[in-house]
């Protein structure tokens, strides 16, 4: 019997394609496109938030004039599906931020307390202007005040993702496409 392709085995064993690395690609570079022209008078710093947003800040950077500015923040509010309500790790985070402005790029806007948070800590660090760029926001509530991203990837279900960043247990983060967990799937032994 033929092999099953690669691309077969992930959809049945590990979820069906969401968004393809082509419509990614194309997504993250038209996204770069706007984000270049709104700052073209504003030096700003691109503020990436890991783990998820790995893949999503390098690419978009590329996409961005090359004396951009980049930094990462850990910050981690999720455990399996299930998000705790309670961004971990900003307190140690810090950075010479009095009267800059910073793009926050995260990977996914689910119900938003991880912004939230980020905009008390990057405002208590003086920052005079935050925007937010997320690859994916799902469509779903929001935790009262949470910021709105001035840009957008992708609307997406209310569903649990992974793939081009997005973890379940801290696998999956390198999938070149966006897709939904498959309920059924068994997570290989570390
Ligand atoms: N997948 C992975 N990580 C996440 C998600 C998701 O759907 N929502 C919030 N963090
Ligand atoms: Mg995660």
């Amino acid at each position: 019997m033929e092999r099953e392709s690669a691309e077969e085995r992930l959809e049945s064993e590990i979820g069906r394609l969401l968004l393809s690395e082509e419509a990614i690609r194309q997504r993250v570079k038209a996204l770069g496109a706007d984000i270049r022209t709104a700052y073209s008078s504003t030096p700003f710093t691109l503020l990436g938030l890991l783990n998820g947003s790995l893949l999503f800040t390098a690419d978009l950077l590329r996409e961005l004039p090359p004396e951009t500015e980049v930094l990462f923040w850990r910050v981690q509010s999720y455990r399996g599906t299930v998000s705790t309500g309670f961004p971990e790790g900003l307190e140690a985070e810090r950075g010479d931020f009095a009267g800059r402005a910073v793009l926050v790029v995260d990977d996914i806007l689910d119900s938003g307390c991880t912004l939230l948070a980020v905009e008390k800590r990057l405002r208590a660090l003086g920052a005079c202007k935050v925007d937010y760029c997320v690859l994916l926001a799902k469509r779903r509530a929001r935790t009262a005040g949470a910021p709105v991203p001035r840009w957008i990837g992708f609307e997406i279900p209310d569903r649990f993702v992974i793939g081009y960043g997005l973890d379940y247990e801290g696998r999956y983060r390198g999938l070149r496409s966006i897709r939904v967990l498959a309920e059924e799937t068994v997570l290989p032994e570390k």
